[in-house]
């Protein structure tokens, strides 16, 4: 049996006879790992997936064998437990742990960024790479590559990704330095995206690269949908590991409704498990989205009011002050609902009221919210705004209308904004509207989460607040983007002899608490992928619960061609979200001046 030999709180090692092992870091709620090389397993590395269902507790091998499944009321309850059981089994397997030092046995991680002159690689996946590989997060052996159409020499794909590779690493220390490090690491492989023949011949170098040693995969497809199925056809056939994890990441659109994301679903599944899929959705990414569990589960003032009886209404607020500019094109197939609600706000909202999970274990997450989502009621058109942006001037500058976009057709009725009120059928929010906006070419730039709570009952002070709806409610207001802040409005007596009350904050303002920058969404989404960690990746029930809920309103907005209201540039967006949200007796938070 294993002994443990030596622990921190971040990395545990252990010895058993023949062997030893070590544990990745434990990082707060992530799947912990085990490597290990195993000459009575074909010499493949095992990675060990552990998870808690049903009371009882399972360890799975990649390829999705249950190494142990105990039910902890009979035998170990905990992961320790769980581990020690592992390690028996495997060692009773003559498992052999890669000898760290010799790096033949060493795995290597190749990351294939696939679109990679697109402006998403430019501007989002290069850097994230780069910060992941500055904080020392990106393993020891991990080589990268470009893939595209465009012929292009390595040295030139170096010159590319170095010119955008501005994050929140830039003025830190040895940036320079470790920027030159990084593109050593990075290559160029130009192909077709449907090519078995050049994905063959990628794979080719890659395989120079991992050389001999447990070579894991990595494809991020930022391309457009329309070649998703083909790209993945030829990763999968031409291009998988043959020793090691392959993975895909797919950015969005997944889809453009019920049938189209069940048909690519389908088609994906065909060359990849589920397991290999993994759907981003940057939000998810976000420092302050990720706190939100963290908000409700680990103070005990937040979660008894997370209720119909304390909370009144909750807003997801999502605005831009820029138009589609650049990406008329795709947009004009999409528009605001699919692009903003269906996914962003929609999965803020099923963390924000999902039912406690079992356990912080990606399954049971996802579980509770695919539970919360089929828990929506169907969204009534009448509970739905659209707009679109038309042009404006201000101080002698013409802004453009969102049709005078080259790419855009002129008499185009896609949505630019939308506000939407939605419900939960549930006990827990029965009759409590959610309302979401989302806008284009708004007069400012945000996202973020407000809970508006109920009045107080008979509340004493009254006469202090006057006929002020506004004072006597409290607001929780989660700032996801810009300036990250946590606060919530009470009525505070101002001081001195009288009594007067006034609003204030009590206010977790990130950059004044924190010193550590934060990091991008797609930093912690990609080292999450690279770790096997599916919390924050959307699961084909999710996705297909999302799109149920949105899908009957699409058609019926695009089948009876609805005339979106017209805003300017800039602007607040349309005056009729201001009447749907009186209809369900609610005032949005971000237009009141003490915002
Ligand atoms: C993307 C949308 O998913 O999110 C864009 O397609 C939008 O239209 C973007 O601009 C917003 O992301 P962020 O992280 O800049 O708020």
């Amino acid at each position: 049996m294993a002994t443990l030999s030596s622990s921190s709180v971040t990395s545990r090692s252990y010895r058993g006879s023949g062997y030893s092992a070590s544990f990745s870091p434990f990082n707060g709620n992530r799947h912990q790992s085990l490597s290990f090389l195993s000459q009575g397993l074909n010499s493949h590395e095992l990675c060990v997936r552990f998870q808690r269902k049903s009371g009882r507790s399972s360890v799975f091998m990649q390829d999705g064998a249950i190494v142990t499944d105990s039910n902890p009321k009979e035998s170990k309850s905990s992961l320790k437990g769980l581990k020690d059981d592992v390690l028996s089994v495997l060692s009773q397997e003559t498992a052999k742990v890669a000898v760290e030092s010799d790096g033949h046995n060493q795995s290597t991680v190749s990351i294939t960024v696939v679109g990679a002159s697109g402006d998403l690689a430019k501007k989002k996946i290069f850097p994230a790479l780069f910060a992941l590989y500055y904080e020392g997060c990106l393993p020891e052996h991990f080589t990268i590559y470009g893939y595209s159409r465009s012929k292009m020499t390595d040295a030139e794909l170096r010159t590319m990704v170095s010119k955008t590779l501005t994050c929140r690493i830039d003025k830190r220390a040895n940036c320079d330095e470790k920027i030159e490090e990084f593109l050593k690491r990075c290559f160029y492989h130009s192909g077709q995206y449907d090519s078995q023949e050049h994905f063959t011949a990628l794979d080719k170098k890659l395989k120079e690269h991992e050389a001999g040693r447990i070579s894991n995969r990595l494809f991020y497809l930022s391309i457009p949908p329309n070649i998703f199925v083909d790209a993945v056809k030829c990763a999968s056939t031409s291009a998988s590991s043959v020793k090691g994890w392959t993975r895909v990441i797919v950015e969005k659109p997944f889809g453009r409704d019920s049938e189209t994301s069940a048909a690519l679903t389908k088609s994906l599944k065909q060359y990849l498990d589920e397991d290999q899929i993994f759907r981003i959705d940057h939000y998810l990414g976000k420092e302050l989205v990720e706190n939100l569990s963290v908000l409700r589960f680990s103070n005990l003032i937040f979660e008894p009011l997370w209720s119909r009886q304390y909370i009144q209404n909750v807003q997801l607020i999502f605005s831009e002050d820029f138009g589609t500019e650049g990406r008329g094109g795709y947009f004009d197939n999409y528009g605001i609902i699919r692009d903003i609600m269906q996914n962003h706000l929609l999965q803020i909202l099923a963390l924000f009221a999902m039912e406690t999970p079992v356990s912080l274990d990606a399954e049971d997450i996802r579980n509770e919210k695919v539970k919360v989502l089929r828990s929506m009621r169907p969204i009534r058109v009448e509970d739905v705004v659209i707009g679109q942006y038309k042009s404006h001037s201000n101080g002698g500058v013409t802004y453009p209308g969102y049709t005078d976009d080259k790419t855009v057709p002129k008499d185009s009725l896609t949505p630019t904004f939308a506000a939407a009120a939605l419900f939960i059928d549930n006990a827990r929010w029965d009759g409590v509207p959610f309302l979401m906006k989302a806008g284009k070419a708004l007069h400012t730039k945000r996202a973020e989460i407000r809970v508006q709570f109920r009045h107080v009952p008979g509340n004493l002070y009254n006469r202090n607040t006057g006929s002020d709806f506004d004072k006597a409610t409290n607001e929780l207001v989660i700032r996801v983007q810009p300036d990250e802040a946590i606060y919530l409005k009470i009525n505070n007596k101002v001081p001195g002899l009288g009594m007067r009350l006034d609003r204030s904050n009590l206010n977790l303002l990130y950059s004044a608490r924190y010193s550590k920058e934060i990091p991008d969404a797609y930093e912690r989404l990609l080292l999450d992928a690279i770790e096997g960690e599916r919390r924050l990746f959307i699961r084909s029930d999710e996705l297909d619960a999302a799109w149920a809920l949105f899908t009957p309103l699409l058609k019926e907005i695009e089948e009876k061609k609805r005339i979106p209201e017209y805003y300017p540039y800039g602007s607040r967006g349309p005056v009729g979200a201001h009447y749907l949200a009186a209809k369900h007796k609610v005032q949005w938070g971000d237009v009141s001046l003490d915002q």
